[in-house]
């Protein structure tokens, strides 16, 4: 099969919207090719706001996450005044980081783990050693470079370049579908990093339908009624979700995934957030973190932590089969596919989405 070689070829061969009942699923070349990956990370997650992680990740004063997001080392930081400031973790002098990996500036800066420059944490440089010989050199000019951030529902979101969509309708409206102070009232636990050998959309159509959970989780398939698994999607989310079996309050798991690349996995007590970020082509990474509610960290210590091992199973689970279906979408064997109308509705939104993105680009 012929490979299309360009982003303008592409996208006119492939930018037809379809019902689901007629559609096509996404040409491999959109998975495949750099040339759709240098497109996507200008068009869709340049100038969109990126979900970061919830705020109480970074709880106190003076304490800080990293992180690679794209080609950005970022640092998130709670200043003194309580509000959340993101910058580059990138050390003006020559670009040393101000930190490898999450902790706490307990002396109230934040300092170049290459020379010891030092910087308040409204980014302002403070210290500079040994640099009193240099001319016209005004710290003033070299403060960190902050990255434009908002906090919504408790949820941080960064922005790269200049903002063109608006934060998800779903974000700020997600506490009135959920029990009161949902997110509020959550504590961080833990985060965890997975590298996945697969494009990062490849990953998101994985997430986007049960149909795989009888064969690739057959454990989870024993915890989820997999009958009464329903689908909703719209132009912002998908949520998928499914009451528990032997729960007693007929407590449901809700799985959204806000597009382009966040999820929130939603069960009684216990929220896990999930972001998808591409690496390259091939490769992308995923940033698991968990939160539970205050009391769960004092009752149920053993919950947590089954409820971590038993992501652990399933998330590798995933990244076998988005493994392996990635190489059979680089395979000259494959072009494109079609989509189940009962179960794959969530995948075939996204996909929608996604065309609709890159192929009508303003
Ligand atoms: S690079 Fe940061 S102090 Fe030199
Ligand atoms: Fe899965």
């Amino acid at each position: 099969m012929a490979t299309i070689n360009s982003f303008e070829s592409l996208r006119s061969i492939d930018s037809q919207q379809l019902p689901l009942s007629q559609a096509f699923t996404l040409l491999s070349e959109w998975y495949t090719e750099q040339y759709v990956f240098d497109e996507e990370i200008k068009h869709i997650f340049s100038n969109q706001w990126n979900f970061l992680c919830l705020e109480q990740k970074i709880p106190l004063k003076g304490s800080f996450t990293v992180l690679q997001y794209l080609h950005h080392p970022v640092i998130a930081v709670r200043d003194r005044s309580n509000s959340i400031k993101v910058y580059y973790n990138v050390c003006r002098h020559r670009g040393g980081p101000l930190a490898y990996e999450d902790g706490i500036a307990t002396t109230n800066v934040l300092q170049c783990q290459y020379h010891g420059w030092t910087y308040m944490l409204d980014g302002s440089l403070r210290g500079v050693p040994q640099f009193d010989k240099v001319d016209l050199f005004d710290k003033k000019d070299f403060g960190l470079i902050e990255i434009p951030s908002i906090v919504v529902n408790s949820m941080v979101f960064i922005c790269f370049g200049e903002p063109i969509d608006e934060i998800p309708t779903i974000i700020s409206t997600l506490d009135q579908k959920l029990p009161e102070q949902y997110f509020s009232s959550k504590r961080f636990h833990s985060s965890v990093e997975y590298i996945v050998d697969c494009n990062w959309k490849v990953y998101a159509d994985n997430y986007l339908e049960g149909y795989h959970i009888p064969l690739v989780h057959p454990t989870l398939n024993t915890m989820l009624s997999y009958r009464n698994y329903k689908v909703e999607s719209n132009s912002e989310y998908v949520l998928q979700h499914s009451p528990i079996t032997n729960s007693d309050e007929n407590d449901l798991a809700l799985y959204y995934f806000v597009y382009p690349s966040m999820m929130l996995n939603i069960l009684p007590g216990r929220l896990q957030t999930n972001v998808i970020i591409p690496i390259e082509t091939n490769q992308c990474k995923v940033i698991f973190d968990y939160y539970y509610d205050e009391e769960m960290f004092e009752l149920n210590q053993e919950y947590i932590l089954e409820d971590i091992r038993f992501a652990y199973e399933v998330q590798k689970e995933d990244a076998t089969i988005c493994k392996a279906v990635f190489k059979g979408l680089s395979s000259s064997a494959y072009s494109k596919g079609r989509f189940s109308v009962e179960t794959e509705s969530g995948v075939y939104a996204f996909q929608q989405w996604y065309r609709q993105q890159m192929c009508f680009l303003k």
